[in-house]
């Protein structure tokens, strides 16, 4: 017999970053954060998880492609749930698994992501948040969203933060063994629905510096770091569930554009320095701002993660519809060879 579970997780998108560690193999963070989690309909990963007596060892596909789960953060999280599994019974295909068993069931995952790997659009977010759910559900885990967030955070710290629709809060704990470093939903997807987030995918290929070593280079060399957690990001987190709370776009686009820029200043502040804007990118930045100036209040929020793409958060769908008509007049896709496509989608679950 074979007992299998399918689970689809979307990426989240965070407006206060995530960036530097406090315990490298525990994923503690130097500051708390907050996302949006996306619409599942366009970045997401959906995982199959199964389990069968005739598996022989634990294997895992991505992208049709068999991975290694050798590495630690893999390790972490199959030990994790292991550990809280309980009976699992299937009675119209005459299945047993007592919680016992879970040790030497061996498990099979294909995992699917339906956009660019590793480009910067956090794919091991929706991937680690998804595997973490999906093993929960398989192997009937009774732990609450929080609990498995802590779980998911050990294979990638964004990870926790996409097993919530809606905004969401990481908040980076105080405990050494991280039981307290979990994410929480600060508001549902129904919110704030009128925002629309258009992804500018200004290039797929896959990020130079990944955020794993760039984060501990920032944290290893840049005297900025430690100003921002301990005194920006505590304010900035603050002001921003505010803004959240209340739906004040001009406040939630202040903030989201300064910690977007705050971060890659950072980045610039590392020795040697990471560059993960463009020129592109940068071209975005001041067409949005000027536009902003224009209107005298903000209409557009922009955030860059680790990589180029351009993550564009409109007030509503009308100024969405602009921004669409001026991106795609200033920055062709087909025609600049640095920009591929647009992904547009509402903020959701
Ligand atoms: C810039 O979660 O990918 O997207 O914990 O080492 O796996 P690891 O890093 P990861 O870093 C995400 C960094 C960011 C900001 C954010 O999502 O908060």
């Amino acid at each position: 017999w074979v007992l299998m579970v399918t689970a689809q997780t979307p990426t989240n998108i965070a407006v206060i970053k995530y960036w530097g560690k406090r315990d490298e193999s525990l994923i503690l963070p130097i500051n708390d954060s907050i996302s949006v989690t996306l619409d599942p309909s366009h970045l997401c990963t959906t995982t199959t998880v199964a389990v069968s007596p005739g598996f022989t060892h634990d294997r895992m596909w991505l992208n049709g492609k068999e991975i290694s789960l050798s590495g630690g953060r893999y390790q972490n999280c199959l030990r994790e749930i292991r550990s809280r599994a309980s009976d699992v019974e299937d009675e119209k295909k005459g299945i047993k698994i007592a919680k016992k068993d879970w040790e030497n069931l061996h498990l099979h995952i294909a995992s699917y992501n339906n956009f660019p790997t590793a480009a910067g659009l956090a794919s091991s977010a929706a991937g680690f948040a998804c595997l973490v759910y999906s093993l929960a559900k398989l192997m009937n885990v009774k732990e609450d969203n929080s609990q498995l967030s802590a779980i998911a955070r050990q294979g990638s710290g964004s990870a926790c933060r996409s097993l919530y629709g809606g905004f969401v809060k990481w908040i980076m704990g105080k405990d050494d063994n991280g039981s307290d470093s979990i994410a929480v939903q600060l508001v549902d997807e129904k919110h704030w629905d009128e925002l629309v987030i258009l992804i500018a995918v200004v290039s797929s290929r896959q990020k130079e510096t990944s955020s794993t070593s760039g984060m501990r280079e920032t944290v290893e060399t840049s005297p900025l770091v430690l100003h921002r957690a301990k005194e920006v990001v505590p304010k900035r987190v603050v002001e921003m569930e505010e803004a959240i709370k209340s739906r004040n776009f001009p406040a939630f686009a202040r903030l989201t554009c300064s910690d977007s820029n705050q971060f890659h200043a950072v980045c610039l502040d590392t020795s040697p320095p990471i560059f993960y804007m463009n020129d592109t990118s940068h071209r975005i930045i001041s067409c949005v701002e000027k536009w902003n100036r224009s209107e005298g209040t903000p209409q557009v929020a922009y955030t860059f993660d680790a990589g180029p793409n351009a993550v564009l958060i409109a007030r509503n769908r009308k100024v969405a519809a602009l921004l669409l008509q001026r991106l795609l007049f200033h920055f062709p896709p087909q025609s600049d060879a640095d920009l591929n496509s647009y992904i547009v989608g509402d903020k959701s679950v």
